[in-house]
């Protein structure tokens, strides 16, 4: 491939693909409904981990001032339904939630267990009238460690004056909130002031006071990576360097793997899935009566294992994942940018559209994600020399990652 060709003498210092974490999705619609309709998730295993061992429930209890038998917002949801999915089938999981008595709002979670490793990956269920909301318009955010100052952040959907209360992970003690200040406006952020660590990662949740029991909180979870940004493998002080993940996928803190977002595969997350297609190896189908150019994936929310969290499938953002991405937008949750000397690129997959298909300068790659060789920086705008030393610079394809340590090379072909 055009863009592995690389300029320099190369050194191979890691190749990734190898080893793979147990890998479990978590799909939720209704989720932002919890009081009507339907709302459900559903746990979906990938290759290589189809013969993981799956369980599922409530991940954390956020609602907590009324007691058993009346607190049923506390109960464990009914038990899941088995059924069929993907190519091949495999046994996945539905768990409809009762929209009675509160009981589909909060935290639940699918898990698969294979080999002695468990992974578990939440999703975050709120009522339509709720009071707060995510501000990002997502339920999780990551962040790495040592970032400083991390906040989160919830948008008041009718502004009061009534006092509110920050809890974390769910405490059953009414008295156990987090201090956040005293100015009525700024309360709606929580700011963790100085270097995030692990131990902020979990579920915020912020309501009215002495509006606990309506279960109208808004809802976030923060994913702290156990390493600083772009940097892996806790166990050697996080010593590895990141490989470039493409298209909002993100770096396994403890394996380097990339998580790839819902809706692209690959070791870099290069290739997307098409418009009905999720799951690690874009086996699973949103809508399995249509076709793959259908939009059959609007308003589902797909989670997958940490560091990446939950968001909107290719081509929609917001809370309820039916906002269609602007002009120059694209990706899981619209996170991402057209970099398209058009201007415009297919919401669902980044590829160039319009007067010209042509990346930008500097960009290449099917969908002008990647840095041409030689090139670096957030836009590609720097080109490298040979007396830059200590950096290292990333080239993904297809089938591999590789590291290049420019200290080493300082001859030119
Ligand atoms: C999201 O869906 C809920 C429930 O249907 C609705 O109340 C709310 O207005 C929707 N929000 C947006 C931004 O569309
Ligand atoms: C973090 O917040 C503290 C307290 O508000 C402030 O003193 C500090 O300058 C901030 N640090 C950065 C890097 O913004
Ligand atoms: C928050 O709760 C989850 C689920 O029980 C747990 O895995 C996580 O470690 C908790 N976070 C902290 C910082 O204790
Ligand atoms: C390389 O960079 C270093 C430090 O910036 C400088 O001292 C040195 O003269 C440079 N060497 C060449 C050949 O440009």
């Amino acid at each position: 491939m055009d863009y592995m060709r690389i300029m320099f003498g190369v050194v191979m210092l890691h190749v990734h693909g190898a080893s793979a974490s147990v890998y479990i999705s978590t799909t939720s619609r209704g989720y932002t409904s919890t009081e009507t309709g339907s709302p459900y998730f559903e746990c979906y295993r990938s290759s290589p981990s189809l013969t993981a061992a799956v369980s599922n429930g409530r991940y954390v209890y956020l609602y907590n001032d009324r007691l058993p038998p009346v607190n049923a917002a506390n109960a464990d949801p009914p038990p899941s339904v088995a059924f069929d999915a993907g190519n091949p089938p495999t046994q996945s999981y539905r768990k409809n939630l009762e929209t009675n008595d509160h009981m589909s709002y909060g935290a639940f979670y699918c898990a698969a267990s294979l080999d002695g490793e468990r992974s578990v990956v939440p999703t975050l269920f709120l009522r339509s009238d709720a009071r707060f909301v995510p501000t990002s318009g997502r339920f999780s955010k990551t962040v790495n460690k040592g970032d400083v100052n991390v906040t989160v952040d919830f948008t008041e959907i009718t502004p009061s004056v009534i006092l509110m209360n920050w809890r974390f992970n769910g405490t059953t003690d009414m008295t156990e909130t987090i201090s956040v200040g005293t100015i009525f406006t700024e309360l709606t952020v929580y700011t963790i002031i100085g270097e995030v660590d692990t131990s902020h990662g979990g579920v915020y949740e912020l309501h009215l006071e002495s509006e606990r029991g309506l279960a109208r909180a808004g809802l976030l979870r923060l994913i702290v990576r156990a390493c600083p940004a772009g940097r892996y493998d806790e166990s050697s002080g996080c010593t590895q360097i990141c490989p470039s993940c493409y298209n909002g996928g993100i770096c396994h803190d403890q394996t380097g793997i990339c998580i790839c977002p819902p809706g692209f595969q690959g070791d870099g997350c290069e290739m997307a899935c098409g418009r009905n297609r999720y799951g690690r190896n874009c086996e699973y189908r949103c809508d399995y009566e249509l076709s793959d150019d259908s939009t059959a994936c609007s308003g589902l929310q797909v989670c997958v294992p940490d560091p990446y969290g939950c968001s909107c499938t290719p081509g929609y953002k917001g809370l309820n994942c039916t906002t269609e991405c602007d002009q120059g937008e694209f990706g899981a949750s619209c996170t991402e940018t057209c970099h398209c000397v058009s201007g415009e690129c297919d919401r669902f997959t980044g590829v160039c559209t319009g007067s010209s298909t042509k990346c930008e300068p500097g960009w290449t790659g099917t969908n002008c994600q990647e840095c041409m060789v030689g090139r670096y920086g957030p836009k590609c705008e720097r080109k490298y020399n040979c007396n830059i030393t200590g950096i290292q610079i990333l080239h993904a394809s297809a089938f591999k990652i590789t590291q290049i340590n420019i200290h080493t090379m300082l001859k030119k072909e």
